[in-house]
């Protein structure tokens, strides 16, 4: 580790191991710091789970999409035998990409000297080469990653043993089993690219404390910041829920709160931070989902959707005059995030800037923070830390 990188992990040390009431937040040096990102890449984002799509996007056989994890070009495909596969999209001719964006396709076919691929990755022919499918005795293919699905939601591992997804992701479901999240669809897809580092867009999503403030006249009229409060966590994941009210207005919202079973899931709803990089943020009728993929450390490509429950999509499918106005709300909440991103990052190298305290509505953030240091290479902050019963609770 270099000694950049040190003094940053002693920093977020300092951070993680603070209680609520004393808790700070991290020191602005952490988002501006190339070299603490080739260490978040190696030892998080190569390491973890990352939530990269929806089961809707591979539906059918030569269905394929692309992202980038980590510097590492990978394609999710539905294969013709109706597996799905997370391949690299890097040629094993000259390094060239065999796929890019998404489409659908019965193999893929590099651009450069048209080596083509089957969908499962292996090398199918190459032109005036005759057999390279097998040299050496070693199959010619494209690398392959782990994949994994979890409520129609598609997680790739780069690890070449990654532990089971729900290791990661485990016990988050019981907040969601009043929802049919499995059988949503997303309308519209978020694609964007935000100029802020990482963990301030992760960070945005942790807490509802900004609503009211970064919110006004989208989810601030129905999720104010005032009902925000922490509600559960565990080692890679946090949750906090926001009331939902309903009652005077949003018609649709009470519809579909009124099928919810007497409870909390009727009047609030939840608010997940899935670590590192994913966030689900949920209303009775609508989830938007936004994963935060590092292009470099001042800069995050933000991929994601709104996610609605079928028959609303349905209804919105036999209705493109009522699909603009939702399409405006999500693209206007996203912008009002952003337009954070934009400023926080403006602000990172001020001499004068200081890390403020954390209030209760920011619980989330230090379980962030925690989980940061954990992956980082420090100790599991709880075990130090006396007065806790929930073992991962800040
Ligand atoms: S680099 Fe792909 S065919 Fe040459
Ligand atoms: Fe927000």
């Amino acid at each position: 580790m270099t000694t950049t990188a040190s003094v940053q992990i002693a920093r977020l040390k300092q951070a993680a191991q603070a209680r609520i009431g004393t808790a700070r937040a991290l020191p602005m040096s952490l988002y501006d710091d190339p070299e603490l990102l080739v260490l978040e890449m190696e030892q998080i984002f190569r390491t973890s789970w990352i939530c990269v799509g929806r089961m809707e996007q591979v539906e059918h056989p030569g269905d394929w999409f692309t992202v980038e994890i980590a510097g590492e070009p990978v394609v999710v495909v539905r294969g013709m035998d109706g597996r799905l596969r997370a391949l690299s999209t890097i040629c094993r001719h000259r390094y060239f990409t065999v796929a890019e964006g998404r489409g659908h396709s019965t193999r893929f076919t590099c651009p450069y000297h048209l080596w083509t691929y089957e969908l499962d990755g292996r090398l199918r022919g190459a032109p005036h080469m005759g057999d390279v499918c097998d040299v050496d005795g070693q199959p010619t293919r494209l690398p392959e990653f782990h994949v994994d699905t979890w409520l129609g939601f598609i997680f790739v591992s780069l690890a070449s043993a990654p532990p089971p997804l729900l290791d990661s992701v485990g016990g988050a479901e019981q907040y969601l089993k009043n929802y049919d999240i499995v059988s949503w669809r997303v309308i519209p897809w978020v694609d964007e690219v935000w100029p802020g580092n990482w963990k301030l867009a992760m960070e945005t999503a942790l807490e509802g404390y900004h609503v009211t403030g970064l919110h006004p006249g989208t989810i601030d009229t129905f999720m104010p910041s005032r009902s925000a409060r922490f509600q559960a966590t565990a080692a890679d994941w946090t949750l906090f829920r926001l009331d939902t009210l309903y009652e005077k207005n949003f018609e649709a919202l009470r519809s579909y709160a009124q099928r919810m079973p007497e409870g909390e899931d009727r009047t609030s709803a939840p608010q997940f931070g899935f670590f590192p990089n994913c966030a689900v943020s949920c209303s009775q009728m609508s989830s938007v989902w936004l994963t935060f993929l590092p292009i470099d450390h001042q800069s995050t490509r933000v991929i994601g959707g709104n996610l609605v429950p079928s028959d609303y999509f349905e209804f919105l499918q036999a209705r493109p005059d009522a699909v603009q106005p939702h399409v405006d709300v999500v693209n206007a909440l996203n912008a009002q995030d952003a337009r954070a991103m934009v400023n926080l990052q403006k602000n990172v190298r001020s001499r004068f800037a200081a890390p403020g305290l954390l209030s209760e509505k920011e619980r989330n953030l230090l379980c962030f923070y925690r989980y940061l240091y954990r992956k980082l290479g420090g100790e599991r902050v709880h075990e130090s830390l006396p007065q806790s019963e929930n073992p991962h609770d800040p």
